[in-house]
């Protein structure tokens, strides 16, 4: 098989472009002259792995001797296509040791790859490692007779039809204005925001600069992890510079200081979600680790073979997998709350599902795709009514409204300080005390207990018995200044600024043909707007919108059985917080439109 586009052509175009966005457009445009791959060779098997879009790779054998290999690709991405081609074109048409001694990583640093897409990274090095296994099985094994469909990784395809594999197949660059910078769209006059914007604004350093190529920053990428004001990253430093020792261990100045910072942030998060006593109150390296701890220390004591522990379909990742551990370790069995078509959890299925065989249930307060603000308050109500306990996943939560566990009857709550402008290392598991006074720690070492001698141990009280070790201390510092930040512009300030800016998100994007929002009205959501566009995979659109300085995420977003349930394989997410502008919204809009154009639709 002939490659789309030979490499001494793709090396010879890259070496002259400079600019990221004609070399983006150069890659999607040697994508275009791939050769689709049939569709029955697209099954799970030929799927290549740690690609953020879906890619399926096959290989066929040319007649020889000598033996040479043809590779065939695709993807539902545009620039993954490009990537295709331009690994096609270095390995088509080698023999297996040459394809294993060609120098791939050179090849991608002297077209520059890596920096123009540093999100495919995984998923470049996993075509190779897919390509370059293929070659070791051949390279070891003699040429069979005739194809041997068991020669695994080896995929015999049929020989392709001669076709025009040229390049500029109906898209020639030169029609494809430069990209312009987004122009602002406001569209229609929104309720004034509660706090004032520009003076937030100004408290992050980040938001000051601009990216390398001058273009401004649009941030908006919160739903992952926010920034950090001034004031956050000021109370790290000083920790780290005046004052920073271990906590709780030694008697001198610096220790006595240091955990009285730590124990203080402590008691600005019991004071965030007013549990009763800062005991309630572990440090935990964020929400996935808040899961573990109690699917390991609750779920292992509590939950035996029989019984159930009840999800919804719009659970992160961290809120399933821990569960499904527990079921392996257990015998336990998990059951699905279905959502509805408006995006909404199915409560009468939810009903249904809780049985006195419900151990408990996990859900997540606010959707990290769609967006829902799910009933929590109503849920735990008839959850407790039936006897199980309630995790509340919090990570979406907490750091954009006001939450009340002791108000709202919470057993355990999950939340991360990066997505509420704290710094990554540090998250919050909230248990109420009967809970977790019965639980057993979960991990062993220092700080966790009262005495220790050869016979056993006896652990320390709450909540030192689930901090084991030297804790998260500057992390959980710096987590309490962004606390006080925050309380300082008031919940219910961040909350209704969040909601002016995902009205106007939506006014704005549901004017774009072949848009679609994936979630609620504005009104029954947190400042997530996410939406798939025909024919464009979300991966392309991430890209077309960082060319424009607008950080947004494509993919799954760690939710994968709810993508399956909306039957599709990835989404494009734009979430806000309280430093973003409408201004920053209309650029989404014009940037969405300009990603249209240069995606060619
Ligand atoms: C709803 C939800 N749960 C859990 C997590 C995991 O949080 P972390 O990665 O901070 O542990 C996230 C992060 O995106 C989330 O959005």
């Amino acid at each position: 098989m002939a490659v789309a586009v030979p490499l001494h052509e793709i090396r010879a175009e890259f070496a002259e472009l400079d600019d990221p966005v004609d070399r983006t457009t150069y890659l999607i445009e040697i994508g275009r002259t791939l050769p689709p791959l049939d569709e029955h060779f697209k099954t799970e098997e030929n799927r290549v792995l740690g690609c953020q879009a879906r890619v399926w790779l096959v290989a066929e054998e040319r007649a020889g001797p000598p033996r040479r290999l043809d590779f065939l690709a695709d993807s539902d991405a545009q620039i993954v296509r490009g990537l295709i081609a331009v690994l096609l074109a270095a390995f088509n048409g080698k023999m297996p040791a040459e394809i294993l001694a060609f120098p791939i990583d050179k090849l991608f640093a002297e077209l520059k790859l890596p920096a123009l897409v540093p999100m495919r990274s995984n998923g470049l090095t996993a075509m190779v490692r897919r390509i370059q296994a293929i070659a070791k099985v051949a390279a070891a094994s003699e040429p069979p007779a005739k194809a041997d469909s068991e020669s695994l990784p080896l995929v015999p395809l049929k020989p392709l039809a001669r076709e025009d594999r040229s390049r500029g197949n109906g898209h020639p660059r030169e029609e494809q204005k430069p990209l312009l910078p987004a122009t602002i769209v406001t569209g229609q006059p929104q309720a004034a925001s509660p706090i004032d914007v520009a003076a937030i604004r100004r408290d992050f350093p980040i938001l000051q600069t601009t990216l390398a190529d001058g273009c401004p920053l649009v941030y908006l990428d919160n739903a992952a992890s926010t920034q950090r004001p001034k004031q956050v990253i000021d109370s790290m430093v000083e920790a780290y510079e005046h004052y920073y020792s271990n906590v709780h261990r030694a008697g001198h100045r610096l220790a006595v200081e240091s955990s009285a910072h730590y124990e203080a942030a402590r008691e600005s998060v019991r004071q965030l979600i007013n549990a009763r006593s800062p005991t309630e109150i572990i440090f935990t390296p964020g929400t996935t680790a808040a899961i573990n701890l109690v699917a390991r220390s609750w779920g292992d004591t509590n939950v035996k073979a029989g019984d159930e522990i009840l999800l919804t379909m719009m659970e992160h990742h961290s809120n399933i997998v821990p569960w499904q551990e527990l079921a392996q370790r257990t015998g336990c069995t998990i059951r699905w709350t279905p959502i509805t078509d408006d995006y909404q959890i199915d409560l009468d299925a939810f009903e249904r599902l809780l049985s006195p065989k419900t151990k408990l249930i996990a859900i997540t307060a606010v959707s990290n795709v769609l967006g829902t603000i799910n009933p929590i308050d109503q849920m735990i109500e008839v959850a407790h009514a039936a006897g199980a306990v309630v995790l509340i996943d919090a990570a979406q939560a907490v750091p954009h409204e006001p939450i009340d566990v002791r108000a709202r009857n919470v057993d355990f709550l999950a939340f991360s300080g990066h997505k509420m402008m704290g710094p990554s290392g540090v998250g919050v598991l909230y248990g109420r005390e009967e809970l977790l006074d019965r639980m057993p720690p979960f991990l062993g070492g220092g700080s966790m207990i009262k005495r220790v001698t050869t016979e056993g141990f006896e652990p320390a009280d709450l909540p030192y018995k689930f901090e084991a070790g030297t804790p998260v201390i500057v992390p959980a510092i710096g987590m309490g200044k962004a606390i006080q930040y925050l309380q300082k512009i008031g919940m219910q300030s961040v909350r209704a600024h969040e909601l002016m800016l995902t009205r106007q998100a939506h006014a704005l994007l549901a004017d774009i043909p072949g848009l679609r929002i994936l979630g609620p009205e504005p009104e029954h959501k947190g400042g997530i707007v996410t939406f798939v566009m025909d024919g464009i995979h979300p991966d392309d659109i991430s890209k077309a919108l960082d060319l424009q300085g607008i950080a947004v995420r494509a993919g799954h977003h760690c939710a994968m059985p709810l993508h399956e349930r909306l039957g599709i394989t990835a989404s494009t997410r734009a979430s806000f917080y309280l430093y973003n502008t409408v201004e920053e919204v209309g650029k989404l809009a014009a940037g969405m439109r300009e990603a249209q154009r240069i995606l060619g639709r």
